[in-house]
């Protein structure tokens, strides 16, 4: 198999554990810090489960991004909205996905109080499964809507 191909593959599926991972990061936060649960071993793992996810598809997407991928190592002019979105879009968009991921959890471990840890990985793990939703509907929505326009 071709590496792009392979790298590709493993990127693409991956956002599915990345979905799931936040959805069960989300919900465990959302209810330990409403509810006023302590942070137990269960959080701690749910959230750096979702970090390693995270990183792997960061270092995935670099790989692609820079040595790979024909949308963003070669020739394609700019004006091209798929090289647009992936030069542009995709890769700042999912960095700040990751970025807020890792600040969430970092803040996280560095709060005292079991409600302050599930604050704040409720408040950036939330803003990050938005701005993850918003470049992933881009691409879904805007860009599938354009192909089936013009081609
Ligand atoms: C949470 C983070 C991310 C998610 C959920 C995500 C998701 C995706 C998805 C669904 C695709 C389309 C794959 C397909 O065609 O089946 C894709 C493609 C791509 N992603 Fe990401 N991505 C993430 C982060 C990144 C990052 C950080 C980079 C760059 C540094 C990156 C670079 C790329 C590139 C270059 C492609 C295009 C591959 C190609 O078709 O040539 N991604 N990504």
């Amino acid at each position: 198999m071709e590496l792009h191909t392979l790298l590709n593959s493993l990127h693409s599926y991956n956002r599915y554990l990345i979905i799931v991972a936040l959805f069960w990061v989300i919900f465990r936060s959302w209810s330990g810090w409403m509810g006023k649960k302590h942070y137990v071993k269960a959080d701690n793992t749910a959230s750096l489960v979702l970090l390693i996810l995270a990183h792997l598809q960061l270092l995935l997407g670099l790989i692609q991004y820079f040595f790979t991928s024909a949308y963003t190592t070669g020739g394609m002019p700019i004006s091209d909205p798929w090289v647009r979105y992936f030069k542009m879009e995709h890769i700042s968009g999912m960095i700040l996905a990751v970025v807020l991921i890792q600040l969430g959890r970092t803040f996280a471990k560095k709060a005292h109080l079991h409600e302050h840890k599930h604050k704040k990985t409720a408040l950036y793990t939330t803003a990050a499964a938005i701005v993850i939703t918003a470049i992933l509907a881009m691409k879904g929505l805007f860009l599938g809507t354009l192909a089936s326009v013009t081609g």
